[in-house]
């Protein structure tokens, strides 16, 4: 199993007047391999069961197991190294660096890596031509569109060549072209052996083919559904 929580609970500002139960007992296997999409409404949990998976904090209770490791046991510094090799993050908000260009941003995660410059070059345009992006490596990323920015995020995420690629909102900014892009991309990592998860009420993103399983959630529990 690529990913398993089991009985996982999340609480923000435990013991606090704004205390919020955000997953509650939560059960979620996910294969090597499987494409997952969580769909519900808003504040139902996904992006705090997409931050638990993608190793951005630890579960407030229960067990997380994210490509053989504990993460309950995992001090955030172990956290952090889990996350870098295991983990792409494509965040809603793209969470690029705004006034560096777009090949700096893909070439930031490689940096820990120890890679040298011209590997860590040669690696980001490769990735970036696949995306259809290298033609805009030397802008700034203030100065890209949407859709471009997203190609960038997507590229930042995968420069590590990570084996789980998780999405939060995908296709939020993107007109019905672009998603489809997207989806497009999702696909081809899949052949390639990816496991991915993907946040979306998204139609287009819920209905796509090569989503295996949607899984509901609501008021921070979930209930699966075959696709
Ligand atoms: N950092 C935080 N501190 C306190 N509460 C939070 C925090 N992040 C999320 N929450 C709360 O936890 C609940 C679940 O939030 P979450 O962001 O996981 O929902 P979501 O399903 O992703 O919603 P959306 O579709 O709007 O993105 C919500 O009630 C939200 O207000
Ligand atoms: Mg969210």
């Amino acid at each position: 199993m690529m990913i398993s929580i089991q009985n996982v609970y999340k609480t923000y500002n435990q013991g606090l007047t704004n205390e919020v139960a955000a997953l509650r007992d939560i059960n979620l296997d996910v294969q090597r391999n499987e494409v997952i999409c969580l769909k519900g409404p808003s504040g139902s949990g996904k992006s705090t069961l997409l931050s638990i998976i993608g190793c951005v904090f630890p579960p407030t209770s229960g067990a997380a197991q994210v490509a053989g490791k504990k993460l309950s046991r995992l001090p955030d510094r172990f956290l952090t190294i889990h996350r870098r090799e295991y983990i792409g993050f494509i965040f809603q908000q793209f969470n690029l660096l705004p006034q560096l260009t777009v090949l700096d941003n893909v070439m930031l995660p490689l940096m820990v890596f120890g890679y040298p410059p011209e590997i860590r070059c040669e690696k980001a345009v490769a990735l970036l031509e696949r995306l259809g992006v290298e033609h805009r490596r030397h802008f700034v990323v203030s100065q890209i569109s949407g859709g471009e920015l997203q190609r960038v995020a997507i590229a930042r995420a995968l420069i590590n060549d990570p084996p789980i690629i998780l999405a939060d909102e995908p296709t939020a900014h993107l007109d019905q072209k672009l998603s489809e892009r997207f989806l497009s991309f999702m696909e081809e990592f899949k052949q390639e052996g990816k496991t991915i998860v993907m946040t979306s009420h998204d139609p287009l993103v819920v209905e796509h083919p090569c989503v295996d399983r949607v899984v509901e959630m609501m008021d921070g529990r979930t209930r699966s559904s075959c696709s």
